[in-house]
C-alpha cells in the first residue's frame, strides 16, 4: 500500500504545542509485507529499526498485543524537509501507524491512531493536521487527545521561508524556560483566542496583533540567523510572521496573492540559498492508496 501524508506547521505564534495546519506538501511512503524489515529510499542512517515510520508501525501492532510482522518500507518521495519545523517526524509517525492499522486489520480509529502517535511524539500539534488535514487545535491529557478543526479564510496566503540549515527540536525546546509568569500566561491565551478569529475572518490587522508570543519565539529567534529580517520584512509589508513549529522554517502570512508574491520575490532575493515556498492548506490529511 502507498501512504501519502502531509507535512504541517504548528504553534502559529501563541498556540504553542496546540495549533497545527496541514500543507499540500506530502511524503509518499509504500509499505509491503516482507519476511524481515527492509527500508529503502532514504539516507543510510534512517534504514534501521529506529526509523520513525517503522517505530510507529511496530508500536501499533504492539498496542494490540500482536507480533510485529516483517515489512518493506520504501520512501518513494519525501517533500517534507527534515528538521526544519514542517512536521516531518509527525508525518512519518502517522504514516507508519496508519499503515500498520490497515495492513494488520487492527481496527483503530483515526482518533486512536492520534493518541498512539502522540505517545511517541509527546504532543499532538503536528500529528492532528497530518492525520486529519486542516487547521486544528489539539491537546492531550491522560493519554486522550482532544482535537477540533477551525476555519481558515480563503484570502490568506502562506509562504514557508525555509533556511538552508536544520534546527534540532531538542535544542529548540531546550532553550525554553520551564515556568512563565501569570502575565505571560494571560498574554498567550488571549492572543491564541483572538488568532483563531483572525484566521477565520482573514482579518490581517487582528492576525498581526494576535500572532505575538512570549512563550517560545523570543528564545528561539537567536537560533535562526536571518529570522529577524524575515519578521521585519513581513511587518513592513503588512503581513505577519512566525516560526513554523520549532524552526528553522518561518511562516509568512499575507492577506492577498499580490502581497504574498511581492514578499516571496523580496525574501528569495534576500536569502538566495534558502527556499521561499508558497504553501496551500491540505484539508484531507493522511490517505492510504491501495
Ligand atoms: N510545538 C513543537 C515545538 C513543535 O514548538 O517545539 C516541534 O515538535
Amino acid at each position: 500500500m502507498l501512504v501519502t501524508v502531509p507535512g504541517s506547521s504548528s504553534n502559529f505564534g501563541p498556540g504553542f504545542d496546540c495549533l497545527g495546519l496541514a500543507w499540500k506538501l506530502y511524503d509518499w511512503i509504500s509499505f509491503e509485507a516482507a519476511d524481515r524489515l527492509v527500508i529503502t529510499g532514504c539516507e543510510e542512517r534512517f534504514r534501521g529499526p529506529e526509523n520513525l515510520a517503522y517505530r510507529s508501525f511496530a508500536a501499533a501492532f504492539s498496542e494490540k498485543g500482536l507480533p510485529v510482522p516483517g515489512v518493506r518500507i520504501a520512501f518513494a518521495e519525501c517533500s517534507v524537509p527534515v528538521s526544519r519545523g514542517l512536521g516531518s517526524s509527525a508525518a512519518l509517525i502517522a504514516a507508519g501507524a496508519a499503515a500498520a492499522n490497515d495492513m494488520g486489520g487492527l481496527g483503530m480509529t483515526r482518533e486512536e491512531l492520534l493518541a498512539l502517535c502522540t505517545r511517541m511524539e509527546g504532543h499532538p500539534d503536528n500529528l492532528a493536521p497530518s492525520l486529519f488535514g486542516g487547521f486544528t487545535a489539539s491537546t492531550c491529557e491522560d493519554g486522550k487527545v482532544v482535537t477540533v478543526r477551525f476555519p481558515l479564510h480563503p484570502s490568506l496566503r502562506f509562504l514557508a521561508v525555509i533556511p538552508d540549515f536544520e534546527l534540532s527540536t531538542a535544542l529548540a525546546r531546550g532553550v525554553l524556560p520551564d515556568t512563565v509568569s501569570r502575565g505571560d500566561a494571560v498574554f498567550q491565551l488571549s492572543r491564541t483566542a483572538l488568532l483563531l478569529r483572525a484566521f477565520a475572518d482573514g482579518d490581517m490587522a487582528l492576525l498581526r496583533f494576535a500572532m505575538q508570543d512570549r512563550l517560545h519565539q523570543p528564545f528561539r529567534l537567536p537560533l535562526i540567523p536571518g529570522a529577524e529580517k524575515v519578521f521585519a520584512e513581513a511587518e513592513n509589508a503588512g503581513a505577519a510572521a512566525c516560526i513554523s513549529g520549532a524552526g528553522s522554517t518561518m511562516l509568512v502570512i499575507a492577506g492577498s496573492a499580490p502581497a504574498a508574491d511581492g514578499l516571496q520575490a523580496l525574501l528569495q532575493q534576500a536569502f538566495p540559498s534558502w527556499h521561499v515556498l508558497p504553501l496551500e492548506p491540505d484539508r484531507e490529511g493522511l490517505r492510504i492508496l491501495p
